[in-house]
């Protein structure tokens, strides 16, 4: 069967837990993730973080709820990562669309937030393994992950808890661990994917992130591995 992967924001909106009564979505930019969290959960409150000026007045302008109710329940606050947010005012933090080193530097920075989390999404715009790496070291584990596509890019989106990270294959270990534990039928395809991403940004990335060199030596033992459980083509 063909697999059918979710758009990016069904897929982060999907990853924050049912349970959450607070959300920070650090970065919102246009802020539709709060907007979403908002009109389809009655009781939660969502807190947007983005260190731009601007980033509420054109929330305000363009995708906001109509709402008033809902809009009552959404908190703008403009800062640097997860510092305008008090510990243990969230139980779950959404961090989308913004580089690996940036989130890594920001759960650094603020230990004292990240303690009060739950649940943490990420959605970094492109995946080396800087992160998963960063979540170790502060005792965070990554418990689910899942593929996104939308306009022709995919996307590795995933959550992580509190606990020892138990990630031990050493191919998988680079790319989507769970994904291939749960032989994930869209792996292959993200993975297929990836590998034209990689020789690209390994011929011509300058300061190439640490991550990108392994991810290099082990995409066709990856995508063998993978492609013992590929699903019949993808839908575009
Ligand atoms: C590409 S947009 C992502 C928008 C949305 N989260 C998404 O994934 O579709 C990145 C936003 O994050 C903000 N941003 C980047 N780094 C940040 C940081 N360390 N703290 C707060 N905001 C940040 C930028 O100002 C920008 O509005």
């Amino acid at each position: 069967m063909a697999v059918v992967f979710p758009r990016r924001l069904d897929a982060i909106q999907s990853l924050v837990p049912q349970d959450a009564q607070c959300v920070a979505d650090i970065g919102f930019d246009h802020g539709k993730l709060l907007t979403r969290l908002v009109e389809e959960r009655p009781a939660v409150r969502a807190i947007g973080v983005d260190k731009s000026p601007h980033a509420a007045g054109s929330f305000m302008k363009r995708d906001a709820p109509n709402d008033p109710a809902a809009l009552a329940r959404i908190y703008l606050r403009e800062g640097l990562g997860l510092q305008p947010l008090a510990p243990g005012e969230c139980e779950c933090a959404v961090f989308a669309g913004l580089g690996e080193v940036n989130i890594r530097d920001s759960l650094l920075a603020s230990p004292e937030i990240v303690a009060g989390f739950h649940t943490m999404v990420f959605a970094p715009v492109y995946t080396a393994g800087i992160l998963r790496k960063g979540l170790k070291e502060i005792g965070w584990r990554v418990n689910q992950e899942k593929i996104a596509y939308e306009n022709k890019l995919f996307y590795l989106i995933y959550t992580a808890v509190p606990g020892e990270e138990t990630m031990t294959h050493p191919v998988m270990q680079y790319f989507a661990p769970r994904l291939f534990e749960e032989k994930d039928p869209g792996l292959f395809f993200y993975l297929k994917d990836l590998k034209d991403l990689l020789a690209v940004k390994i011929r011509y990335t300058d300061r190439q992130p640490p991550g990108l060199r392994e991810m290099c030596l082990n995409i066709d033992a990856a995508l063998a591995l993978s492609a013992e459980f590929a699903g019949e083509g993808y839908v575009r």
